[in-house]
Formats: structure tokens, sequence, C-alpha cells
């Protein structure tokens, strides 16, 4: 991302929604550019702040519809796992666009959700059938994405999709969805929630070498202003 927007120093790089800086961090250690973090929520960013030890990155509370960032200054807006908690994508987009650096080295905006597909061959479908229900609009088709970009004034579109398998130890599994690691499981039925978890529990206690594998289909979309 930083690479393809070519930011540098003397440039900004926003990360809407950046919880608890996984990316904002690493992403500072690989740029002289000034970065930003910015999420609604005030304990995720003092989270992030106490792991920003060298005090790289600026968080700042705010919400991807109003960003705390002046017209025409950043060079990359990144949103990375959070478009699908945006109930207006598009007048989202519109802010980013806004925000963007205009002209010849106009800025770029750089997406990272999840593929219909992914939503379909979810590892935790078989154990709540519900999920792929709440998560089939929240994770739209890249045309619709695409579409909505367009709307928001955004130009030069690019989609890549890209695949990654990971096995998890039951253990692991069983940690995640306890911990509702996901938004979707806090959104389950009670019951759904309580059998799945359950049936998880009973194959960690049956055998603690089995191991799930996990599938991911990621859609990263990049538009200029
Ligand atoms: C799943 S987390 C992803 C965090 C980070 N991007 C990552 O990949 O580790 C989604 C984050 O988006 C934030 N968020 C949700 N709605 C938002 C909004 N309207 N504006 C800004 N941040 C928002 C949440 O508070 C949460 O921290």
């Amino acid at each position: 991302m930083l690479r393809e927007a070519a930011v540098g120093a003397g440039d900004l790089v926003v990360e809407v929604g950046c919880g608890t800086g996984r990316l904002t961090l690493p992403m500072a250690g690989l740029t002289p550019a000034r970065v930003m973090g910015v999420d609604t929520e005030a304990r995720m960013l003092d989270v992030a702040r106490a792991k920003d030890v060298a005090g790289r990155v600026q968080w700042v509370r705010g919400s991807a519809y109003r960003l705390p960032v002046a017209d025409g200054t950043a060079g990359l807006v990144v949103m990375v796992m959070v478009i699908h908690l945006l109930r207006q994508r598009t007048r989202a987009f519109g802010e980013a666009r806004r925000v963007l650096r205009p002209g010849e080295r106009a800025g770029q905006l750089c997406i990272w959700t999840f593929t219909p597909r992914h939503v379909e061959e979810f590892y935790l479908n078989a154990f709540f059938p519900s999920i792929a229900i709440i998560d089939r609009p929240r994770f739209p088709a890249v045309d619709v994405l695409s579409d909505e970009l367009r709307r928001a004034g955004l130009a030069r579109i690019r989609v890549e999709v890209r695949e990654e398998v990971r096995r998890m130890e039951i253990a692991e599994v069983v940690d995640r969805v306890r911990g509702r690691y996901i938004s979707t499981l806090a959104m389950l039925p009670p019951l759904e929630y309580r059998l799945g978890l359950q049936r998880l529990e009973e194959m960690l206690a049956q055998d603690r070498t089995i191991a799930l594998s996990q599938r991911s289909e990621w859609a990263i979309i990049s538009a200029r202003k």
C-alpha cells in the first residue's frame, strides 16, 4: 500500500478504524510519512497508544464519516477490516476522497475486506449457521464496492484478490470463539452461539490434536482521487 501510494517524508497516511494499532504501528515503522490512526472507540485507541512507546503515530478519536483531517492533505487512506462495520459505505468513501490529496500526485484509498466467497466458505459456518446470513450484506462483491467508490467520486479502481490458508489448533479456535474475536459472533442468537461453542469445546476435550483449516479470501481494492 505504501509503495503503491508512493508516500514519503512530508506525506500523511491515515488509517481509518485503526483499532489497537495492529497494522498502524508496523506501517509507521515502514515509512517516514506522518501516520495517523483514527477510531471511534476510545478504549481501542488507549491500547494502541500504550503500544506506541516511540510516540510515532498520532492517535485520534474520530469517525470514518467525519475524519479529523483537512481537505486534500492525505497521500494514503487505509481501511482494513472496517467497511463491514459501516452502514453508509459510499458516504465514508466520499469522506476519504475529501481528505485525499488532489492533482498529479493524487492520494490513494486502500481497502482490505473479505470476499463473498470467504463468507460462504468460512471455517466456522458449520458450527454457527447464521454467520453467513449476517455477513452476506456486510461483505459485498467487489463490483458493488467498485460502484460505490465510483459514486463517491474516486477513480482508477484496482482490485486484487488474495488467498490465505491457515491451520489452527482446536484450542486456539475455542479461545478465539470464547473471546468473540469477530464482531459476527456477538451478533448471533445467544443459543446458537452457546451450542456452537459447546461443540467446539467437546472436540477440544476429545482430542487436543484436532486442527481446523481456515481459508481466507481477501479483496484489496485501491482507488485514487
Ligand atoms: C475489526 S477492527 C479492525 C482494526 C484494524 N484496522 C485491524 O485490522 O486490526 C474495526 C475497527 O473499526 C472501528 N470502527 C467501527 N466503525 C467505525 C467508524 N464509523 N469510524 C471509525 N472507526 C470505526 C472499530 O472501533 C474497530 O476498532
